[in-house]
């Protein structure tokens, strides 16, 4: 039976997190797709480090061209980060005709159209879940499980790093520095975390929900967006005291065709259900017309809870391929596209 060959663009915490995936639960992804999972070629830096998952490294190369282009690789992740580099990867990945898994929202926030309509125009698959919420599977949610009904309000915690830094300060009274380092160390924080810090990580992943929930092409331009690096001790300590707790809270509202979208801290009464979602973890509510309602709550950030995600969706990838309905059937992509049109 012949294996799907996967190549990798990076391999720090998300990229280790796909490799134990795909090896530890290979029984799982075998009676998903019906034939084994290979990790074929990965990308990296540099091929000395040490890296938390051990095999041979004849499998690292510097050269990106050996994984994009590789005739025997059917599937890209792509988990290095970065806009620019990483765009022209999954552009050539595409014109290849490798379907491509991402967890990429900086990318997808800005150029998520482009890449969509380059995926569809080439026949394949692009796959986004790992980009907003991390293990939650909020983009199929709203897409799918909820495609029937009519969204009107999203809200949430969406920033693992900074809902970590608020837990610490508020119920240990750790310093800021000293929990963004914890945070950094985890593995939650963007390797220049001041997106997560300053509200833009939370703009970027409130800005897909909000295209994807609202069926509205929503500019990252539109989004205000406040962070958390001017919130005090002091600030944290008097909310404590008058029974709020202070999260970065992320609200997305449509009112007819007009969208408002923005990102900062707020205070919750503490009896508040967001208000008791701690540490990395995130929270979305979706509010729709017919179901009323809905909460999706799960570890927002990390190296496995994230590399469920993309190995979902390479498991979608897969499910596609033996159907034949790459780029066709693909719900994420599909759907974007149709926004696309219906904006023009
Ligand atoms: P990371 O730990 O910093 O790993 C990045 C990996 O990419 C490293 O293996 C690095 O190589 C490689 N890389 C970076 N730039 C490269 C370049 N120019 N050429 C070749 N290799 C390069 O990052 P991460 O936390 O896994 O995040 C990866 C992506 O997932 C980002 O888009 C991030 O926003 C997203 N994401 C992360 C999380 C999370 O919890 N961490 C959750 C959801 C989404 P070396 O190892 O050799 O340095
Ligand atoms: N830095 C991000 C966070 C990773 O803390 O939420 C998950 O997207």
């Amino acid at each position: 039976m012949k294996a799907i060959q996967v190549g990798l663009l990076g391999l720090g915490t998300v990229g280790s997190g796909v490799v134990k995936i795909i090896d530890d639960h290979q029984d799982k992804l075998m009676h998903q797709v019906g034939c084994p999972v290979k990790v074929k070629k990965i990308l990296v830096q540099d091929i000395d480090k040490k890296r938390q998952v051990e095999f041979g490294k004849e499998l690292l190369t510097k050269n990106a061209d050996e994984v994009i282009h590789d005739p025997d690789i059917d599937v890209i992740i792509e988990v290095m980060g970065g806009v620019e580099h990483t765009k022209e990867y999954i552009l050539q990945a595409l014109r290849a005709k490798k379907h491509v898994v991402t967890a990429n929202k900086d990318l997808m926030a800005v150029y998520g159209t482009e890449l969509l309509d380059a995926a569809t125009e080439n026949g394949c698959d692009l796959f986004y879940e790992a980009s907003v919420a991390g293990g939650i599977p909020i983009l199929r949610s709203l897409v799918d499980g909820l495609a029937s009904d009519r969204i009107n309000k999203m809200m949430g915690i969406v920033n693992g790093t900074t809902n970590f830094i608020l837990t610490k300060m508020s119920k240990q009274g750790s310093p800021y520095e000293e929990v963004l380092k914890e945070a950094q160390d985890l593995g939650y924080a963007e390797s220049d975390p001041t997106a997560d810090v300053e509200g833009l990580d939370a703009a970027r992943k409130m800005a897909i929900l909000a295209r994807l929930g609202f069926s509205m092409h929503v500019d990252l331009e539109d989004v205000s967006v406040k962070g958390i690096s001017e919130v005090t001790d002091e600030d944290i300590s008097y909310s404590k005291r008058l029974g709020y707790t202070m999260k970065l809270i992320g609200i997305a509202n449509r009112n007819h065709n007009k969208v408002e979208v923005s990102v900062q801290p707020t205070l919750l009464p503490d009896y508040h259900p967001l208000a008791s979602v701690n540490n990395e973890y995130n929270a979305v509510y979706v509010y729709g017309e017919a179901v009323g309602e809905t909460m999706f709550y799960g570890p927002g950030a990390g190296s496995l809870p994230t590399a469920t995600a993309v190995v979902s969706d390479l498991v979608g990838v897969m499910k596609n391929m033996r159907l034949g309905v790459n780029g066709r059937s693909a719900v994420l992509p599909q759907f974007e596209k149709a926004l696309k049109q219906s904006d023009e």
